[in-house]
């Protein structure tokens, strides 16, 4: 039996095109313990079930939001999501509490690469801090931050042989989610999950 619940909220506009994303999908889906909610699927006019959402959020341990970067944030439906789902009473004021406890983090693909998300790149940002909307969303909401799981140079990732590394890792990351394997202090402090499971991987051929 799972001991913990994993919920994906994927968002993609074209998933029908992608060359990452749609691969993580379909391994979450497949992936016991873990639920995955395809909200431009579900919602295409974006009309959000906010009490269904909720109710979702309430049954799961770990929230992600997989989505490739857009604009240096994610695609629109995600902030649609958070706008109406994350209410007061439900999510946040002083019995807004449904959230505490709980984990979230983002696992996302970009088009840039890895060295032009920093400080003296082309984005100047790292990717944790462009993505400080969502880590004080989750820390206002009470829910622990951890790092995000990203893939860069998405759109030769195909073709470099680097999307089957990606999706195992992805597998190895929810199995220990869901089996309640993650040390969280770890994972909240480095600059990528990817590094986190690199350590696992070290540790576990030592
Ligand atoms: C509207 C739009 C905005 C994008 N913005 C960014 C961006 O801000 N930074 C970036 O690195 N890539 C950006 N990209 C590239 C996507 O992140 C990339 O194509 C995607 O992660 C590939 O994943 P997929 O194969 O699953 O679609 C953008 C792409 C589109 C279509």
């Amino acid at each position: 039996m799972p001991n913990n619940k994993v919920l994906v909220l994927y968002a993609h506009p074209s998933s029908h095109r992608s060359e990452v994303n749609q691969h993580l999908l379909t391994a979450a889906q497949n992936m016991d313990g873990v639920t995955v909610v395809d909200l431009y699927k579900e919602y295409p006019t974006y009309h959000i079930n906010i009490d269904k959402e909720q109710q979702r959020l309430v049954e799961h341990d770990t929230i992600i939001f997989q989505f490739p970067l857009y604009w240096y944030s994610t695609p629109a439906i995600l902030k649609e999501w958070q706008d109406l789902v994350l209410e007061y009473g439900f999510a946040y004021g002083s019995e807004g509490t449904a959230l505490h406890g709980k984990n979230f983090f983002c696992s996302l693909s970009a088009g840039g690469k890895a060295d032009a998300y920093q400080t003296d790149g082309y984005n100047h940002y790292t990717i944790r801090e462009l993505l400080h909307p969502l880590e004080q969303m989750a820390t206002l909401t009470g829910m622990r931050y951890l790092a995000p799981f990203a893939l860069f140079g998405a759109r030769t990732a195909q073709e470099d042989g680097r999307v089957d590394i990606h999706v195992n890792q992805w597998q190895k990351l929810l199995e220990a989610l869901v089996a309640g394997n993650v040390n969280f202090d770890k994972a909240s402090q480095v600059e990528k999950l990817n590094h986190y499971l690199e350590t696992l991987d070290n540790e576990a051929t030592q």
